[in-house]
């Protein structure tokens, strides 16, 4: 069955059946691979992207269930790499391996879009569900502070789609 889709601004279709992950339509489907498979059963956050703002499991999102929603992958975070998160990743040296990132990003962009200004806890708790294998925390916790400070200096306001860097496979 065809389903439409609105990703990171554009209508997009697949042909899929109705209980594809929307992991699955995002990067089988449309080639949206910066959204990564990690575990397939809610169990890491590799997958994570936003629905109408709300961070979400893809891999745990029938496609069917998706309707209208507005979906935001790490594709569109922001046009140009230029989020206050993408900035302040760049600028700590935040990733190692990278494989968690795209979720991670995608969890932090949706967790300063609720709260600009977050704990150490309020991050620790907001991020508990995304797991990185390279043991990176104490740099994306760094990362969501340093962003939180962008933001409140006037740093420009992302350019993407959402509130919510791209990822290769
Ligand atoms: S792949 Fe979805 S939570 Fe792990
Ligand atoms: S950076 Fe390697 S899994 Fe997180």
């Amino acid at each position: 069955m065809k389903y439409t889709l609105s990703v990171n601004g554009k209508s997009m279709t697949a042909d899929v059946s109705a209980d594809t992950p929307l992991l699955w339509v995002l990067r089988d489907a449309l080639g949206l691979t910066g959204t990564k498979y990690g575990c397939g059963v809610a169990a890491c956050g590799a997958c994570t992207v936003h629905l109408d703002g709300h961070a979400v499991r893809s891999c745990q999102v029938p496609v069917a269930s998706v309707a209208r929603q507005k979906v935001t992958t790490i594709e569109g975070l922001s046009r140009d790499g230029t989020h206050p998160l993408q900035r302040a990743w760049r600028e700590l040296d935040v990733p190692q391996c990278g494989y968690c990132q795209a979720g991670q990003l995608m969890a932090a962009a949706a967790l300063l879009a609720k709260t600009p200004q977050p704990s150490d806890a309020q991050i620790d708790e907001a991020m508990s569900g995304n797991l990185c294998r390279c043991a990176t925390y104490l740099r994306i916790r760094a990362g969501i502070q340093r962003a939180a400070q962008l933001m409140a200096t006037g740093a420009p306001k992302p350019s993407g789609v959402s509130q919510g860097s791209g990822g290769g496979r």
